[in-house]
């Protein structure tokens, strides 16, 4: 555990181009000449390709920016795990570039069981998925691509100790990459096909977001956490009420934040759909974690940048936000969200009481803290010390209790400072240094079956059916690290630490203190086993990309047909979806994991998680002749007759995660169209850069007006495809049975760029003919 990081060296390839930053923000105050900034504002504008067609063009002179301007822009690097790295490397790879135009990272860690611990589980996954990492490490060599192996973290924590820096502008292909918005980064998840933009050097484009303020006041104190701020926010906002929006917190109660503890807030901003989070430049908690991080020289930049005359890294005095809520960090109480909603949000002093009210279970079987979200040195000092308080009043937990550390960096250095020692001794089982029981790769080996009902808590940020065993009867319950170790005693979903005790062997009882930790560790962070660091970024042409033609596990991409030159006819409803359609419902995780680069394997999964609306099922439609099958079943059925077919759904449809295979699945298999009430920002881009039409209804009861198997053709989209890619369009829909014939009105939101890959059959299709041409 040598304390002095080998990837230091590398500093200044992870500095942001701050000069270059500087001068695009003198650029667009001239543009701009009177109006004040957010912060996010700066740093987004000070990363457009070109500020005045973005900022002027198209937007009243620069009056009406938010929500109305598409900002084309080119960010400072790109993050890409390796479930999702796979897809972005293969449509990477068809446009024929020798490096990557932007330092791009690969990190191996959704693919990694939690199981039986890490020394067991983490040799088991790297044999079941050589084949991909071998691809994967192969195309970072060839193209000089930072290479974490598997075992080195994840992600979120590895580009928060790497790579983010206060300024930075970064992509990533994961939801939660705002994780970075706590060290001040604009971080915007996103999937494969948006990533290879940046990859290629072509403009990003985005939506200008509006911007929500959270003003934070008072102070955190005892049993109270960084993540109680998110999760009463998300229950305040609910998974929707951040679309469109990037939160930016400000006020006095920041200064009284870890660098690690904005992270966990910033990464649960993707709970609400927010486009990203971000904290201002913070020197009282972000130099310290730079320098403990082995990154003194961007602290010193960012401290000269902040007292400088532009100052890139806090909000301009008297900017505006479009609405603000304000949260006094003195009053608040701890949270528990769920189950199976992020948004559903109860203080703990209430919980015991919604707990029965709900006939919630009153016992929960495992506790699980770590994760991307919550694995910092302060959020493990914490739980340590609870874990200590019940250890010495000869208590052991109720619940088997999981600890998944974010990184190798953390994980090496909470073992040296004794507090793996403390957690195995109280029986906690450790896990890999990877997402594992986050991401549904949890073989549970405590005998719950899959159908039947039963509680974990989680320290983790989502909690969607079926997230982390694959069984959609575990109701998953999230909250701060230091509740779910607290809780774990007791094994009781109604207990509460704060006022409750536990009854000793003795006949007298325990109550916990609250809990205590350090942000950062005294000693410095430990660097670990040094076969968990990355590659060094340097292109080598003669490397061979592995992929074997015979594999089931990787397929190269073959493009998708392009847009007919008239309107789209003769399809058909495969499914109306009812009720909440996540990306993990359109393209389930856990085991198809291991498919993500083979396109036609993992779409034996497409939208296997709905419910149709006209079955009341899930996963189960009609075909014309009234036989039931499985949605992918009649999918592949219509592919294979040249049937395309559009999905119908409610509201938020593709909300959750970053997945492109969401959109990429039903694309490969026939599907031209998605006609939902509203979409989830980052699906809704997936879609349209695969070629598949996202359309909302103008009135949202004719949603009722549709069902299975209707044949439906547009009047007027290919027009609207001609002309910029807005306004109204109708479905002309013949039902089926009685051929009647109904017209429902929809609207087409659609930039000119994204017109372009609808009608070019896909947005690498159209990067692809540019480079021949
Ligand atoms: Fe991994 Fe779960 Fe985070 S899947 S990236 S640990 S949200």
């Amino acid at each position: 555990t040598d304390s002095v990081s080998p990837v230091a060296s590398n500093v200044e390839a992870r500095t942001p181009p701050y000069p270059k930053l500087l001068k695009r923000l003198e650029e667009v105050r001239r543009l701009l000449p009177n109006r004040k900034l957010t912060l996010a504002e700066k740093i987004l504008f000070s990363h457009l390709d070109n500020p005045e067609e973005s900022l002027l063009g198209g937007t009243d002179n620069g009056a009406s920016i938010r929500g109305r301007a598409t900002l084309k822009l080119k960010p400072d690097r790109v993050a890409m795990q390796d479930a999702s790295a796979q897809m972005a490397l293969l449509q990477f790879m068809s446009c024929g570039l020798p490096t990557t135009a932007v330092p791009a990272s690969i990190h191996c860690d959704h693919m990694i069981v939690g199981e039986k611990g890490a020394d067991v589980d983490l040799p088991n996954s790297i044999a079941g998925n050589k084949e991909v990492y071998d691809f994967l490490e192969s195309a970072a060599k060839k193209y000089g691509i930072e290479f974490w192996p598997p075992g080195a973290g994840i992600i979120h924590q590895a580009v928060l100790e790497n790579y983010a820096a206060p300024g930075l502008m970064m992509l990533g292909t994961d939801s939660h990459t705002p994780n970075a918005g706590g060290l001040g980064a604009i971080a915007i998840g996103v999937g494969g096909a948006d990533a290879v933009d940046a990859l290629v050097d072509a403009p990003w484009e985005l939506k200008a977001p509006k911007i929500r303020g959270v003003r934070l006041e008072g102070k955190l104190s005892g049993w109270v956490s960084p993540k109680d701020v998110i999760l009463a926010l998300a229950g305040k906002l609910t998974v929707r009420g951040g679309t469109g929006y990037i939160i930016e917190y400000h006020g006095p109660g920041v200064e009284s934040l870890s660098c690690t503890g904005m992270a966990t807030v910033c990464n649960m901003g993707a709970e609400i759909g927010a486009t990203t989070s971000i904290f201002p430049f913070t020197p009282s908690s972000h130099v310290p974690y730079l320098q403990a991080t082995h990154r003194s020289s961007i602290a010193e930049q960012a401290l000269r940048i902040a007292s400088g005359p532009q100052n890139l890294l806090a909000a301009d005095a008297g900017a505006q936000y479009d609405d603000e809520v304000v949260i006094n960090l003195s009053e608040l109480e701890p949270h528990i969200n769920g189950p199976f909603t992020p948004d559903l949000s109860t203080p703990l002093s209430a919980f015991k009481a919604t707990v029965e009210a709900n006939a919630w279970p009153e016992t929960f079987g495992a506790g699980l803290i770590g994760s991307c979200t919550n694995s910092s040195y302060a959020d493990m000092t914490r739980c340590e010390s609870l874990v200590r308080q019940a250890s010495e009043a000869g208590l052991k937990p109720k619940a088997d209790f999981f600890i998944t550390p974010g990184s190798e960096q953390i994980r090496a250095t909470v073992d040296r400072d004794g507090l793996m020692q403390s957690f195995e001794t109280a029986g906690g089982m450790v896990l890999a240094n990877a997402c594992g029981p986050c991401i549904g790769q949890w073989s549970r080996t405590d005998g719950v079956n899959k159908g039947e009902a039963n509680a974990i808590f989680t320290s983790y940020n989502r909690n969607f059916p079926g997230r982390n065993d694959g069984n959609r009867q575990t109701m998953n319950f999230l909250a701060s690290p230091e509740l779910v170790t607290a809780m774990s005693y007791a094994g009781r979903t109604d207990f509460n630490p704060m006022t409750d005790t536990i009854p000793l062997p003795n006949g007298q009882s325990f109550r916990f203190a609250p809990p205590a930790g350090t942000d950062l560790p005294s000693a410095g962070f430990a660097v670990g086993n040094p076969h968990f660091q990355p590659t060094p970024p340097v292109a080598d042409s003669s490397v061979e990309v592995a992929i074997d033609p015979e594999s089931d596990r990787l397929a190269v991409l073959e493009p998708f047909e392009p847009f007919p030159r008239e309107d789209l006819t003769g399809l058909r409803v495969l499914v109306k979806v009812k009720g909440q359609c996540t990306t993990d419902t359109i393209s389930a995780a856990g085991p198809w994991l291991k498919y993500k680069g083979h396109l036609p394997n993992i779409s034996e999964n497409t939208l296997i998680g709905a419910i149709s609306a006209d079955t009341e099922a899930v996963n189960t439609v009609t075909d014309f002749d009234g036989s039931s099958h499985t949605i992918p079943d009649l999918a592949k059925k219509w592919k294979s007759e040249s049937q395309p077919w559009i999905v119908v759904a409610e509201h938020n449809y593709g909300e959750g995660s970053a997945r492109e295979h969401a959109a990429l699945q039903p694309r490969y298999l026939g599907c031209r169209i998605v006609l939902a009430k509203s979409f989830a920002r980052i699906h809704e881009t997936n879609l349209k850069k695969q070629g598949v039409v996202p359309l909302t209804f103008a009135d949202e009861a004719d949603y009722d007006r549709l069902a299975g198997c209707d044949e439906v053709r547009t009047e007027g989209l290919y027009d609207v495809l001609q002309r910029g890619g807005k306004g109204e369009v109708s479905l002309v829909v013949k039902k089926q049975g009685s051929g009647e014939e109904v017209r429902v009105p929809v609207k087409c939101n659609l930039s000119p760029d994204q017109c372009g890959f609808i009608l070019a059959g896909s947005a690498l299709n159209l990067l692809a003919k540019k480079g021949k041409s």
